[in-house]
């Protein structure tokens, strides 16, 4: 398993972006990358500052939950202060950054399953968490944090190896953590760039979905519902048809795909 360490000069070193990836904190271990990263935000860290560790103690998912984080994979946050239009669509942005760039690395076709769990053969490899902090309808900061699977052996972790997957799994030898972070930074600023111009990646992320036209359960905060995943909008929420014929719209939640 390649364990070999990241670091902050090794990241940055001509990565040719603009402000992505320009400032980066490497951590061999901490709590989360969450964490940090909002405490830089709240002092004023430049947008595009990374936060990066080799491993995660404290590793948080969404829904409240935990996230695994152990040295081999990646695990990353970055600092953004977009325009309040465009907030919600960071989650499309994370999601098609992270399957550009596994692509680009390894020639793997991932998917998107709703609304932002990046899932090779059906398990999942990625998982996405943005947070935000929005003050008077305007955006203070947004954190993208982005978890990916690089080089875990899933059969390890008994708790995540029904439904997880890696890139080393997958391929069968050990792909180079520093090549798949330098290709994210420069694919999440390439996207945030053409979304600040005005250009939609609603599209692109919509034909990566795998959960359209699918049976799915839907688990949010504090609600469970089943129905059929008809369509997403522009703002990404889903609209499930019920059995009863109704249409509802989804903000946010976890989707398990039934007819697998
Ligand atoms: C999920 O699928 O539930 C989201 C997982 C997000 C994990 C990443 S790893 C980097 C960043 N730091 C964290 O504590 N969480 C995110």
């Amino acid at each position: 398993m390649t364990k070999s360490s990241l670091s902050s000069a090794s990241i940055t070193g001509n990565l040719p972006t603009r402000f992505v990836g320009q400032r980066v904190i490497y951590y061999p271990s901490l709590t989360s990358t969450m964490e940090i990263a909002r405490q830089e935000a709240r002092q004023g860290a430049e947008e595009g500052t990374v936060i990066i560790a080799d491993e995660q103690t404290a590793g948080r998912g969404r829904l409240k939950r935990a996230w695994l984080s152990p040295r081999g994979n990646i695990a990353l946050s970055v600092i953004l202060r977009p325009h309040m239009a465009h907030l919600h669509s960071l989650v499309m942005l994370a999601s098609l950054a992270v399957v550009h760039s596994i692509e680009a690395v390894t020639g793997l076709k991932p998917r998107i399953k709703w609304p932002n769990d990046v899932l090779i053969a059906g398990k999942k490899v990625c998982g996405i968490l943005i947070e935000s902090h929005v003050q008077r309808k305007r955006v203070d900061y947004a954190i993208m944090g982005i978890g990916i699977n690089v080089n875990l052996r899933p059969g390890d972790f008994p708790d995540i190896s029904p439904t997880a997957t890696s890139l080393s799994g997958e391929l069968g030898r050990d792909i180079p953590r520093l090549s798949l972070v330098r290709h994210l930074l420069v694919e999440i600023e390439r996207l945030y760039l053409a979304l600040s111009a005005g250009q939609s990646i609603y599209g692109e992320w919509q034909d990566r979905l795998v959960t359209l036209g699918k049976r799915v359960r839907v688990t949010s905060a504090d609600t469970t519902q089943e129905g059929t995943a008809e369509s997403v909008a522009e703002d990404g929420s889903l609209r499930l048809r019920r059995p009863d014929g109704s249409l509802v719209k989804i903000l946010t939640g976890d989707v398990t795909l039934r007819d697998q």
